[in-house]
């Protein structure tokens, strides 16, 4: 059997407990949002990386578009599965890394939200590597000129709220821009152990480059506080607004 990797670990565990999170509380709004961001067309398909519990993609389900879910977790898919069947809604759920699961040319548009993937890294996972591999293939899976909408942790904020002596104790590591914690992912759980990434928004111009994509804005984007505006230093994210570019990217073929 292979190794559960520590967020699979995590949010298997956390699954039962994910929507009494307060983040999730404005996912009404938040589908309002992406269906006008993404510029969708009636029954227009969507991928949702890191779909958790599938809250994004059982209400973009519900308003008629053709939505695929992937998450690593079993344990926030088969959430995910009950509460899509409830809904009485169908959306194709897969059960997959993002750094390694691509459907070339084959979506509308693409959200990746609360992190989804993007910056959770795995216990082998290069800091720069994993965010880069999971835009290149949401990137490889869009139509040309599709847009993708991503909300990721600001790093900016990190850098305001970890001391030197978080430094010296390995909370914070600044070149990576990684968080190192511990959390019980549930009440009475002992606690995991998990390293969070957080992004400037000059790199993240540049990673969405080098994946073949252009940002088109880059907004204040913590769950609850979405809308067009400019990033506040401390806030917790950063919204990410990419489009394919209608060709491969200079330079050759993306990955
Ligand atoms: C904070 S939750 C966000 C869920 C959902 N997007 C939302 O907005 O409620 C992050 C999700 O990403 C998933 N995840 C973490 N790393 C992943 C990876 N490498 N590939 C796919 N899913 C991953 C987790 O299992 C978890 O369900």
């Amino acid at each position: 059997m292979t190794e559960r990797g520590v967020w699979e670990e995590f949010f298997d565990a956390h699954a039962p407990v994910y929507e009494e999170n307060v983040f999730t509380r404005n996912t009404l709004a938040e589908a309002d949002f992406l269906v006008e961001e993404l510029s969708l067309q009636p029954e227009a398909s969507i991928l949702d990386v890191g779909c958790g519990t599938g809250r994004h993609a059982i209400e973009l389900a519900r308003r008629g578009y053709a939505v695929t879910g992937i998450d690593l977790s079993s344990g926030m898919l088969s959430r995910a599965e009950a509460a899509a069947a409830a809904a009485g809604v169908n959306v194709h759920w897969v059960r997959a890394d993002a750094t390694r699961f691509a459907l070339p040319g084959a979506y509308d548009g693409a959200i990746c939200l609360c992190e989804g993937a993007f910056g959770l890294l795995g216990r082998a996972d290069d800091p720069i590597e994993q965010p880069l591999s999971i835009l290149r293939n949401i990137s490889r899976s869009l139509k040309p000129m599709a847009k993708a909408v991503l909300t990721v942790l600001n790093g900016a904020a990190m850098f305001r709220k970890f001391t030197n002596a978080d430094v010296a104790e390995g909370r914070f590591d600044p070149l990576a821009l990684v968080e190192s914690s511990e959390y019980p992912p549930r009440e009475g759980l002992p606690p995991v152990g998990v390293r969070e990434r957080g992004f400037v928004p000059t790199e993240l111009r540049l990673l969405v480059r080098l994946a073949g994509m252009s940002a088109v804005s880059l907004w204040g984007g913590t769950a609850g506080n979405w809308g067009r505006r400019a990033l506040d230093l401390d806030e917790i994210e950063i919204m990410v607004v990419a489009r394919k570019a209608s060709g491969p990217p200079a330079g050759g073929e993306s990955r």
